[in-house]
């Protein structure tokens, strides 16, 4: 076993013994930040709610190894050996612009870039710290350039950051080494200041590893495999992330700027982690659902297959008929080039998107629960629904508490529907059915948003 497991094993032993004694500190930390009201919020979801999809980039010095953006943690490498991958980081390839322009053909109306990692690399300039791919080999703001390229291509700009910071002992048993989690929390609010300041508008701020639970996490070992605390036992120690104190900040530096839930701070969106997490129809409390497009890591791994853009769109499709929004990640390659393969998938769910858009863009879930069938969106008076799974020659749906006037497909062909008090009933002939989701319009006498989404009463 290697000098640094047995260090962390030994770290950790301690931290779960610690983790019952520590005094109570902060845990009243999220009561203290200011109440958000619902049309505050609702008000700065608006355009967020109507985009329905992003793309998601994971990009840094992992991508260098390409076994993963947690190939530093999974394999315990040093950090003076891991910090020696910025003198090789030089994407001679990166062009934003050519990213933005893949990115639009895909259909997204966001993207969301990892602006620093769990591994600390900064793709800004921080003068407070030299990790940066400004002051290592790239000599490039990416960030800069990023957000330049993304808002002319007419899209909304987000970024990921990461508190945590694997290169400060603090981040995991902060009781045990908090001069270490405080420089940790130094550079967070330092860093949050410079990308909120420097670079225009930012429009989505996407947290990861900015839970308080995060730290100090149980201490029970399981390989390498990193573990939240469990919700039974929060952490009551002396450290502080800080969060209020960083989110009235915030709120003055960038007003509108939509928030994810992962760092103990009033949330604008809920993030859902991978195809496994879809989860329920939730059309109150918004959500993502953010996945990648190789069954794989977030981060760079030339092996990791490509998913099918039948897949891609069951999935897409899913989400937002159940309310949610869909962000698929890409992990560029070392020299910034999307790998073309990926590319071309993204372009093709575009086309997808270009032929269909009408039944996902400004769509909200419902009114049909989703089912085996598949899903429904709605906007104004019409209903989508989206067939992705025939059982049988006729689709059989709850009552609608609507008239239908009109049922098309949304390629064009006909539908032949039957409609009484108990039941909706569609037909199309399996030889007009899509290979991927047969979407049938239906045209409706009233708003179809005035309609509560259907309980099967399953
Ligand atoms: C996880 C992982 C991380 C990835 C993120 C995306 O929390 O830690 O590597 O960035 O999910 O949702």
């Amino acid at each position: 076993m290697s000098r640094i497991i047995l260090r962390t094993l030994r770290t950790l032993t301690l931290c779960s013994l610690l983790g019952g004694i520590a005094p109570a500190g902060n845990s009243a930390e999220a009561t203290m930040l200011p109440a958000v009201t619902t049309s505050e919020k609702e008000a700065r979801l608006a355009w967020w709610r109507e985009a329905r999809v992003g793309i998601f980039i994971h990009w840094g010095l992992y991508a260098i190894p390409a076994r993963g953006e947690w190939v530093q943690w999974n394999e315990q490498i040093p950090n003076e050996e891991y910090a020696r991958l910025a003198e090789q980081f030089r994407p001679t390839q990166f062009d934003a612009t050519a990213w933005a322009a893949t990115f639009k053909a895909a259909g997204a109306k966001y993207a969301v870039l990892t602006a620093r990692h769990h591994d600390g690399f900064a793709l800004f300039d921080d003068p407070g710290n030299e990790f940066t791919s400004v002051t290592t080999a790239a000599h490039r703001d990416l960030v800069a350039e990023y957000v330049q390229a993304i808002r002319g291509a007419g899209l909304r700009v987000g970024l990921y950051y990461s508190p945590l910071d694997w290169r400060f002992p603090g981040y995991i048993c902060p009781d045990i080494q908090l001069a270490s989690a405080e420089a940790m929390r130094t550079q967070y609010h330092r860093q949050m200041k410079e990308l909120l300041s420097n670079y225009g508008k930012i429009d989505i701020l996407w947290f990861d590893g900015g839970e308080t639970d995060w730290l100090s996490f149980s201490g029970e070992w399981n390989g390498s495999k990193w573990e939240k605390r469990p919700s039974a036992k929060p952490y009551h120690g002396r450290f502080s992330w800080r969060h209020d104190e960083m989110y009235s900040v915030l709120r003055r530096l960038q007003p509108d700027v939509l928030i994810n839930g992962r760092a103990d701070m009033p949330e604008d969106f809920r993030s859902r982690e991978g195809d496994g997490a879809l989860g329920d129809f939730d059309s109150v409390r918004p959500w993502e659902l953010c996945t990648t497009i190789v069954n794989g890591p977030w981060g760079w791994k030339p092996d990791a297959p490509i998913k099918t853009l039948h897949y891609l769109v069951t999935m897409l499709v899913k989400a937002v008929g159940r309310d949610g929004n869909y962000m698929l990640n890409v992990g560029p390659r070392p020299d910034g080039q999307i790998d073309p393969p990926q590319a071309e998938r993204l372009r093709e769910l575009g086309a997808w998107l270009g032929k269909n858009g009408e039944s996902i863009y400004a769509t909200r879930g419902g009114p049909f629960p989703p089912g085996d069938y598949g899903v429904s969106t709605h906007r104004g008076s019409a209903v989508y629904v989206h067939v992705l799974q025939w059982s049988g020659s006729v689709l059989e749906l709850p009552a609608l508490p609507a008239k239908v006037l009109r049922a098309t497909r949304l390629d064009g062909g006909g539908v032949s529907f039957e409609q009484d008090q108990h039941r909706l009933k569609l037909t199309v002939p399996p030889g007009a059915r899509d290979a991927i989701d047969t979407i049938i319009k239906l045209e409706i006498d009233r708003p179809a948003a005035g309609i509560a989404t259907i309980e099967t009463g399953k």
